[in-house]
């Protein structure tokens, strides 16, 4: 716990004269004590024998109030053993007080996440993107950013043209209005399954006539925008993930020419023989690559450009892309350019994560290829509705916590293999077992009116609770700097695991009148701690299961 890290680091940089950071206090061992601190270099900076400077300052710091007992260990190391009253009570103001003591950050921060296209249902890799974004923007939130969710929709470029040819050709109206999801899907489908040479070339004209404004073109483009977005809002109400604002590739296309016609005045990009405008990075250390067309349409790249610059217009410090790793290029050679244009101020990351894998055969698609989020989320739901044994009136609940706990549970740089058995193990490394957990410690302080409250001796293992009760704040604050949700996931995991073998082995209510009140703050503590944990999970906490 960070608080008494400090003092401890301030009374050992008065014994020693020397400085002492919180850094410098470690964790060791827990049958070694609490925190330690090796002397040895303190030793060798004052020219005296370690293990004798050890002692000294063991003897001095033994008298503080809260150590209960200093060891000097090995060549040299102070191994602390606090007070485990003291260190209780220390985690009890920390648990009521504001946002759980963290240190609050500054700045107005963008989290661009989700960011699907248009004319095309979400699928399982959106599925970890919004589980990743949404958690994101909980834990900026609780650290203090000023955040901005942002969903940044790709509704612009080639492929919306090839949206209208095919309506054109194949589509039906009627049909649109009843399903416009799958009906555009299925053109998109059949234009690629089917679309030839000249297919392709009317295709590319109806992208030409949306960019130049043409009535009916603009209409029926407009008409997919806004029947993608009405379709996705559904999906994030479902999953309870809100956005600040819907914007989109179109917003900024206009900008984009204005930055590549910048670009190419100040020599950042150059002209191709055949009229297109590119990149050449220096020293060969990106791909040459392409940011306007020779038809003069802009491209991704281009429009990312401008819009990170809009970003930092608008005022933003931070500006984080959550996208998966396949665009890592893209982002380097985004960050690359814009560095080239002068765009200072902003500080922008690629929160970049790997990709889903789902288990051969474990999920088949009504959609040919993909797997949608809906069908993905519909599947969690049923299979929690299943499980034996349980009357599950929160299987929708428990379905999504199983699916977010799923994907944020793994690093984000790494892939995940997706297995149900293990994404529904109520026992095992799961969010059914977060939510679990904290529903059985919810249910052991229905059953009295007393309060907990921090009284007498405690035992090892209401200490061990104690102590891993206080690691959260730590895990919030590591989550927001690495921008790594697993680092609550998985905490929130060893937590539940140790509440579980406190709570076999520690009666909590009928014991003597102590015991049962500080077990009571314990538990408390606990359905605190998991309540607000899965909240930035974005896993909802349960009263009954
Ligand atoms: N629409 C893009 C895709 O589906 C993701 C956009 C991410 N955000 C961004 N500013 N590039 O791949």
């Amino acid at each position: 716990m960070k608080k008494i890290k400090e003092k401890l680091a301030e009374q050992l940089e008065k014994e020693l004269e020397i400085d002492v950071s919180v850094n410098d206090i470690e964790i060791p061992e827990p049958e070694h004590g609490d925190f330690a601190y090796p002397a040895m270099k303190a030793a060798s900076q004052r020219g005296e024998n370690p293990r004798e400077l050890a002692e000294e300052v063991a003897e001095a710091l033994e008298e503080t109030e809260y150590v209960n007992r200093v060891e000097v260990a090995g060549p040299g190391y102070l191994n602390f053993f606090i007070d485990r009253t003291f260190f209780a009570e220390e985690l009890e103001k920390i648990v009521e007080s504001d946002r759980m003591s963290i240190k609050q950050r500054e700045g107005k921060m963008c989290i661009d996440f989700s960011a699907p296209n248009l004319a095309k249902p979400m699928h399982i890799g959106h599925m970890r993107n919004n589980c990743i974004g949404d958690s994101l923007q909980r834990i900026m939130r609780f650290v203090g950013y000023d955040v901005t969710a942002e969903n940044y929709i790709g509704d612009w470029g080639t492929k919306h043209g090839q949206v209208i040819y095919a309506f054109k050709k194949w589509g039906s109206m009627e049909e649109f209005k009843e399903n416009p999801m799958d009906h555009m899907y299925e053109l998109y489908v059949k234009l690629h399954d089917e679309a030839d040479e000249d297919d392709k070339q009317k295709a590319r004209d109806w992208s030409r006539k949306i960019e130049e404004g043409d009535e009916e073109a603009v209409e029926l483009w407009e008409m997919f925008r806004e029947a993608t977005i009405k379709y996705n809002e559904k999906e994030y109400e479902r999953m309870g993930i809100e956005f600040d604002r819907t914007t989109g590739e179109s917003v900024v296309a206009e900008k984009a020419k204005d930055k590549v016609k910048e670009g190419l005045e100040r020599g950042i990009f150059k002209k191709d023989g055949d009229g297109s405008i590119f990149i050449d990075f220096e020293d060969e250390k990106f791909p040459n690559t392409v940011v306007q067309r020779d038809d003069g349409s802009t491209l991704y790249l281009s429009r990312d450009i401008a819009n990170l610059e809009k970003r930092k217009e608008e005022g933003f410090d931070h500006n984080l892309y959550v996208v998966a790793n396949e665009q890592d290029l893209h982002f380097q050679q985004l960050f690359e350019i814009c560095e080239e244009f002068g765009i200072e101020g902003i500080q922008s990351e690629h929160v970049s994560y790997g990709m889903v894998h789902l288990r051969d055969g474990s999920m088949s698609s009504s959609k040919g290829n993909i797997i949608t989020l809906k069908e993905l989320i519909d599947k969690s739901v049923e299979k929690a509705s299943k499980i034996e044994g349980r009357d599950i009136d929160n299987a929708e609940e428990v379905g999504l916590g199983a699916i977010r706990y799923a994907n944020l549970s793994v690093s984000r740089n790494k892939d995940i293999e997706f297995d149900w058995e293990n994404v529904m193990d109520f026992e095992g490394d799961s969010g059914p077992y977060l939510q679990y957990s904290n529903v059985r410690a919810k249910s052991i302080l229905d059953e009295t009116d007393k309060e907990g409250k921090i009284v007498g001796e405690l035992n090892d293992q209401e200490y061990i609770m104690v102590k891993k009760l206080a690691e959260f704040s730590e895990k919030v604050e590591n989550a927001a700097d690495q921008r790594e949700p697993a680092k609550i996931a998985n905490y929130l995991s060893e937590l539940s695991e140790e509440f579980n073998s406190f709570y076999h082995s520690c009666q909590v209510i009928g014991v003597d009148e102590k015991t049962e009140k500080r077990r009571l703050k314990i538990v408390e503590m606990f359905v605190d701690v998991t309540d607000q944990g899965l909240e930035l999970l974005g896993i909802e906490p349960l009263e009954e299961m």
